[in-house]
């Protein structure tokens, strides 16, 4: 007998083979000489249909237990089924119960319940349809995220969680103190000395493995990180998590408009991969949770991306505004950043589909990136997406020391604090660009799941870390 997921049985099983099935129990339901239990296991939204009749070896003591979230294993031989939307089920031979669940206290009842209560349950809302199918939509996108870049030659390369770099610039860093925390140093005043902070300066969680990144480029040409990535802004939005995962593909000898053809080919490629592995998760979220989500997979997967520059953007906004077609929060004008609101109506309203907005005016945008020849503008490209808003953020890296310098300083940074970044300049610079993919909003994307805490198993935000 060979030991199946149940997701193989219900695809390929055939009568007459017999199998081992081990899961959670959904469903019970008790007739007279014999009782049917569903039983999943994660593998498949569909849960497999366990026929057990009374002659069944410890049938009275197993229908007692066998309640809703118990844990159970069943020998049995694959019968075609009666019932309908089943092409097969199981016949048990032999029963058990590994782990009872008390069906007064089991949080999880049969009917549909709100993410706001799944949130407070995290340790137990993967068993449930709906995170069921997100978090195999998540691991079939992790998976097509490697795919495509292995394909292709990337070095998938590991950047460090701890760090003394401010990438963005932002000031959004979580500090890492390195304290042994039964031995605090402290002042003669008693307080914290973090002078004697064990790295001697301090130290943050990344906020991007981009800058390493460029330093694995310089030396292996094309590279991709896909790591945790954390912001110590306090936003309390839908799209924003304090840990999140991203993915930074780096590309040596290579300039903005590949920087875009690359970010494009990489996201009809997860699209596609993910319509191809998880049909059945995809229709899940087209019927409960966003009824355009398959015809946006296509329409990523068929179209180009609108591209249009950031000047551009802005124009069409203020012709949206000055002819009546948008009222705005915020105000739009040349050197400020678009707002969400701003992005949301030039990928959903104007375009409806993903825009890749692109030459940022230089001083609202990060020191590293590239400025373009009128000196006003930098080679800066975000990929905007349909309910989401910004999905990647990327650029030409500006490759010139001389440069590089200036804008650094004019931030206000050190050049001592990145003299190894100012080496990757000094020693065989070459053009080269990348860009970042925030990987919670892409499963968000693909999912239409509307809260980034409901795509993430275990969500960081500011008010909720609970285990
Ligand atoms: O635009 P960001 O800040 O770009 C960078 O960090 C660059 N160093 C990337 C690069 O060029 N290698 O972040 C990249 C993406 C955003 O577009 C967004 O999708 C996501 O990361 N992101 C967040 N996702 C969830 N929660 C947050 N707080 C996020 N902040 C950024
Ligand atoms: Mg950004």
């Amino acid at each position: 007998m060979i030991e199946k997921r149940i997701a193989e049985i219900l695809r390929s099983g055939e009568p007459d083979e017999t199998v081992k099935v081990q899961g959670w129990v959904r469903t019970k339901r008790e007739l007279k000489g014999f009782a049917f239990i569903e039983v999943n296991d994660g593998s498949s939204m569909a849960s497999l249909q366990v026929v057990i009749t009374e002659d069944v070896a410890g049938y009275e003591e197993f229908i007692k237990k066998a309640n809703t979230g118990a844990s159970v294993e069943f020998e049995g031989v694959l019968v075609a089924s009666q019932g309908k939307g089943q092409r097969i089920e199981v016949k048990a031979i032999s029963i058990k119960v590994y782990g009872e669940s008390d069906p007064e206290t089991y949080p999880l009842q049969k009917k549909r319940h709100s993410f706001e209560f799944l949130r407070d349950i995290g340790h137990l809302r993967s068993r449930t349809n709906s995170f069921g199918a997100v978090f195999r939509v998540r691991n079939a996108c992790a998976t097509a995220i490697h795919e495509f870049f292995q394909q292709r030659g990337f070095l998938w390369v590991h950047t460090p969680i701890i760090t003394a770099s401010d990438c963005e610039g932002a000031g959004e860093m979580f500090s890492v103190t390195g304290f042994d925390l039964n031995n605090i140093p402290r002042t003669k005043e008693n307080t914290i000395d973090y002078s004697k902070d064990f790295f001697g300066k301090p130290t943050y969680l990344t906020v991007s493995g981009q800058l390493e990144a460029e330093v694995m480029a310089m030396a292996f040409s094309n590279v991709y990180t896909f790591a945790p990535t954390f912001r110590a802004e306090n936003s309390n939005t839908s799209r924003h998590l304090a840990e999140f995962w991203m993915v930074e593909p780096e590309m040596a000898f290579c300039d903005l408009k590949e920087d875009m053809d690359l970010a494009e080919a990489f996201l009809q490629h997860i699209f596609k991969y993910v319509m191809e592995k998880c049909p059945e998760d995809m229709e899940f979220f087209r019927d409960r949770i966003d009824k355009t989500v398959l015809e946006t997979a296509e329409n990523i997967i068929n179209n180009q991306f609108e591209r249009i520059t950031y000047t551009e953007a802005v124009k069409l906004l203020e012709k949206a505004i000055e002819k009546g077609n948008v009222k705005f929060e915020y105000p739009v004008s040349w050197g400020t950043d678009l707002q969400s609101e701003h992005e949301r109506y030039l990928c959903e309203k104007l375009f409806n589909k993903p825009t890749i907005v692109t030459n940022y005016p230089a001083q609202i945008k990060a020191f590293y990136m590239r400025l373009d020849d009128d000196e006003k503008t930098v080679s800066a490209m975000d990929i905007l997406a349909p309910k989401i808003g910004e999905i990647i953020g990327g650029s030409q890296r500006e490759e010139r020391l001389d440069v590089l310098q200036r804008r650094l300083l004019a931030q206000g940074m050190k050049e001592e604090d990145l003299w190894w970044y100012l080496d990757l300049r000094r020693f065989g610079t070459v053009p080269h660009a990348g860009f970042g993919l925030g990987f919670e909003r892409l499963v968000q994307f693909m999912t239409g799941m509307g809260n980034i805490r409901d795509v993430i198993p275990f969500p960081r935000t500011p008010q909720s870390a609970e285990f």
